[in-house]
C-alpha cells in the first residue's frame, strides 16, 4: 500500500477517544521505526511541528532533539512559548537558536518580498544544518507534514519539504506521524495530548513570520512597531471573543510615513494596517464587519503604545483581487 495514501476507511478524528488511538498507534510505530536511535526536528512552534514534537516526546523521549530558530520575525511572545511549552513543560531536549541578528543583517536593503522569502528560507536551512552537524549520532528527521502538503505536492502546486534543502551528505530517513491528518484531526490529537490551546489553535502564520507584514526593506525600528503592534490586535481580538471566529488577523507595517501632528509638533510616521480575513481555504477570502468600538479601541492602543506610528488603517479588501498578506 503507498504510505502517502490516506485509507478510504479512515475515520475522521473528531474526539478526544479517536486522538488517543491514533496517538497510541503512532508512539508503537515511532518506537518500530527509530528504536533507540535520534531524531531531529525543526519546532518552529506551529502546529503542525508541535504536535509532532508532543508526539515523539512521548514515544521516545530524549533521544529527539528539536531545534527552535527563532529568525527575528517571530509574533511577540511566541519563542518564549515555545521554549515554556516545550522546555520546562514537556521536558523536551530543546535547543533554542536567537539567530536573530543572523536573518536581520542578511536582510539589511532587501526590498522584493521573493528575494526576502529566498533570504528567510536560505538562512533557516543554513542555521538548522550547522546544528544538525554539531549533533552526533541522529539518523532521522522529523516533519509535521500533513495530508494537504501531500494532496498539493502530488498535484504539483507546492514541494511539501518542510526543511527540505539540506546537503545530499545530510539526508536523513523521515519521521512523519501526522502525514495522513487533516489540519482539524492536527489539533484534536494536540489537544489530547496536551498543548496548550493558544498553540492548537494558532492561527496560520507564514514561514517567513512578520518578515512579509515589514513591508520592503526591514529594518529594526519598523518591524519592533509592527511586533508591538500585532500583540495589541491579537490580545484585543482575545479579549473580544474573537479568536476561532475570525480566521486570520494580524498587522502590517509599510515602508512609507505618513505626516502626523502630536504634542502641537509635526511628525512623519509609518501607518499600521489592521488586516482581518475570513475564508475557508485561503484560496479566496472576506473581510469581517469588525465591531466600530472594538477597531477604536485598537486604533487608541497602537497610537498611544507603539513608537514611531501615528495612523491605523482597516484593510477592507476581499481576497481577490488582494491578498492576505501584503506581501
Ligand atoms: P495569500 O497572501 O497568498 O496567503 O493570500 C494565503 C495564506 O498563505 C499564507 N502565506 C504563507 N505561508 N509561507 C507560508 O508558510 C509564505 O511565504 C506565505 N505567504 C502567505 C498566508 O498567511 C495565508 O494564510
Amino acid at each position: 500500500m503507498d504510505s502517502n495514501k490516506r485509507p478510504e476507511n479512515m475515520a475522521r478524528i473528531t474526539t478526544r477517544e479517536l486522538a488517543d488511538a491514533f496517538i497510541a498507534e503512532q508512539i508503537a510505530a515511532i518506537k518500530a521505526q527509530v528504536g533507540n536511535k535520534k531524531v531531529l526536528l525543526a519546532l518552529s512552534g506551529g502546529v503542525d511541528s508541535s504536535v509532532v514534537a508532543a508526539l515523539l516526546i512521548k514515544a521516545i523521549g530524549q533521544q529527539l532533539v528539536c531545534v527552535h530558530v527563532n529568525h527575528g520575525l517571530m509574533r511577540k511572545g511566541e519563542s518564549e512559548q515555545v521554549v515554556k511549552v516545550f522546555r520546562d513543560q514537556l521536558g523536551a531536549n530543546l535547543i533554542y537558536i536567537d539567530a536573530t541578528d543572523r536573518f536581520l543583517d542578511k536582510l539589511a536593503g532587501v526590498a522584493d518580498p521573493e528575494a526576502k522569502r529566498k533570504v528567510i528560507g536560505g538562512e533557516f536551512i543554513r542555521v538548522f544544518e550547522e546544528e544538525a552537524r554539531k549533533q552526533t549520532g541522529i539518523e532521522f528527521l522529523a516533519q509535521g507534514t500533513i495530508y494537504p502538503d501531500i494532496i498539493e505536492s502530488d498535484k504539483g502546486v507546492k514541494a511539501h519539504h518542510n526543511v527540505g534543502g539540506l546537503p545530499d551528505d545530510l539526508k536523513f530517513e523521515l519521521v512523519e506521524p501526522v502525514k495522513l491528518l487533516f489540519k482539524d484531526e492536527v489539533r484534536v490529537v494536540g489537544s489530547a495530548l496536551g498543548l496548550p490551546d493558544s498553540m492548537v489553535h494558532r492561527q496560520p502564520f507564514p514561514g517567513p513570520g512578520l518578515g512579509v507584514r515589514c513591508t520592503g526593506a526591514i529594518t529594526r525600528d519598523r518591524l519592533a512597531a509592527l511586533r508591538e503592534a500585532d500583540a495589541i490586535l491579537r490580545e484585543e481580538f482575545d479579549k473580544a471573543g474573537l479568536v476561532g471566529k475570525v480566521w486570520q488577523y494580524f498587522t502590517v507595517v509599510p515602508d512609507y510615513r505618513s505626516t502626523g501632528v502630536r504634542n502641537g509638533g509635526r511628525v512623519f510616521d509609518w501607518p499600521v494596517i489592521i488586516r482581518a480575513v475570513n475564508t475557508v481555504d485561503a484560496m479566496s477570502a472576506t473581510v469581517p464587519e469588525l465591531d466600530w468600538a472594538l477597531l477604536k479601541k485598537i486604533t487608541d492602543r497602537i497610537l498611544s503604545e507603539v513608537p514611531g506610528v501615528c495612523r491605523v488603517l482597516y484593510d477592507l479588501s476581499p481576497k481577490g483581487p488582494a491578498t492576505i498578506e501584503w506581501e
